[in-house]
């Protein structure tokens, strides 16, 4: 077993602008992860995926690089960790398409995603595709090519990208399979269920599209009307609250000490006012965000600054990693260079049948006296000959039919148990073969 560290590599995907519910549900536990010993952590920006359902080219601009400033602005160090962009690594989409010539389009059927939509168009009516992209359909073998080519051990996901993770595994095991050899590392997605999930401001989960978010970068006056817009019953001040399915007390316990939730806890049983239970939350989450928030200004500021991280990240990881993967790769599945072909023209047949060993034609006698000759693949019996009187008859025989000049079905042969005539020929092409070469100059 190698001794490297474990790589864990996460993927962003650039839509959208940040919000508290991402941050504390995804942002913040990466990072914290990334600072884990003895791993060695991959953070890239999806930007190719993006594409898929964003096609508005400002936007998905903008997108990265908030979703950029982001992660840099909450504590992801680009000195300890490798942070890049996936379109920065092109290799990945030319992984992309050796996966997707060995990956079973029967498997990408079954994808979560290409299904529901699937079924959002029967349930329409509509033709089983309709409006559904290629894009859409190859995303798990884009994902896929993005974990296997810096052959991550764990992907940590969310519980609906677990298929995907499962995915990349099957393709994994059909290339190391057909390509002989451990080319890929098969990765295991690592679910945290410890997550919190963060309710929004109407109590549902915070989701863009419930429209019920706290964007994370909002100024502080606009953050304290969000939060003072929270939903809350009616109980008045002086009465006592419940914390069970509270957003407001969620909200808090995301963002404040187990001792000062435990004091929260105990204002609503004292029946905190509203109000004020509104203002110390805003006061927990401001202490934490402020000072991203101010980071996150004087990044975004700079954009030229953010794109030279991400473009170094790339391009050291392409020198490490992807392009020597890559060169390898293409020799494995055989894309050569053909100068390196070492066999005269006209003998490229040699070239392919020289890894097996050839067949070899058996002469003997039999207790009746009379001469045969057998043609063997190892073990196997390719072909039986009938009798012959002299020796020399067989000889010749065999010797016609080495150089092809007599076809097996003229000649007093039956073939083999279960062995099919292109089988014979194709021996008798490879034994013709390495003939001629032997008798090349
Ligand atoms: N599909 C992931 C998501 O929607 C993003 C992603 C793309 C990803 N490539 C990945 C995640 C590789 C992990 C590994 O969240």
């Amino acid at each position: 077993m190698s001794q490297r560290p474990q790589r864990v590599l996460t993927g962003i995907t650039t839509s959208g602008t940040p919000h508290l519910g991402n941050y504390v549900g995804a942002v913040r536990p990466a990072i914290a992860a990334s600072r884990a010993p003895n791993t060695e952590s991959f953070y890239f920006l999806a930007d190719l995926h993006s594409l898929i359902k964003a096609q508005d080219p400002a936007r998905t601009q903008r997108s990265t690089l908030e979703i950029a400033a982001t992660w840099l602005a909450a504590g992801l160090d680009p000195a300890t960790v490798w942070f890049y962009r996936q379109s920065d690594v092109p290799e990945t989409t030319e992984l992309m398409w050796l996966l997707t010539c060995v990956a079973g389009k029967g498997i990408l059927n079954r994808a979560h995603a290409y299904k529901a939509a699937v079924d959002r168009n029967r349930a329409d009516g509509e033709d089983d595709d309709a409006a559904v992209t290629a894009g859409l359909f190859m995303y798990p073998v884009l994902m896929a090519a993005d974990i296997l080519i810096f052959n991550a051990d764990r992907v940590p996901v969310g519980r609906d990208q677990v298929q995907h993770i499962e995915m990349a595994r099957d393709f994994a095991q059909r290339f190391n399979h057909v390509y002989g050899r451990d080319w890929f590392t098969l990765p295991e997605a690592v679910i945290d269920d410890q997550v919190a999930l963060l309710p929004g401001l109407d109590g549902r989960k915070m989701s863009k599209s419930y429209e019920n978010t706290i964007p994370l970068f909002v100024p502080p006056a606009q953050l304290k009307k969000l939060v003072f817009s929270i939903l809350t019953d009616s109980t008045l001040p002086g009465e006592a609250k419940s914390t069970d399915g509270s957003a407001l007390f969620q909200l808090y316990q995301a963002f404040a000490t187990p001792d000062e939730t435990a004091g929260f806890a105990a204002a609503f049983a004292d029946g905190i006012g509203w109000g004020d239970a509104k203002q110390q939350l805003f006061d927990v989450v401001e202490r934490e965000i402020a000072p991203m928030r101010e980071r996150y200004e004087a990044l975004i500021a700079r954009p030229g600054d953010i794109e030279d991280t991400l473009r170094e990240g790339g391009r050291r990881l392409r020198e490490r990693y992807a392009i020597p993967l890559l060169r390898d790769l293409r020799d494995a599945v055989g894309l050569r260079d053909l100068g390196k072909v070492t066999v005269a023209t006209g003998e490229a047949m040699d070239v392919a049948l020289a890894v097996r060993p050839l067949a070899v034609f058996k002469q003997y006698r039999e207790p009746d006296g009379r001469f045969y000759f057998k043609l063997v693949d190892g073990e196997r019996v390719l072909l039986q000959s009938d009798a012959f009187e002299a020796p020399r008859d067989a000889g010749q025989t065999i010797a016609r039919l080495r150089r092809g000049e007599l076809a097996v079905g003229d000649a007093p042969v039956t073939l083999g148990e279960g062995v099919d005539a292109a089988t014979v020929q194709a021996a008798l092409a490879a034994l013709a073969a390495a003939d001629a070469e032997k008798a090349a100059p």
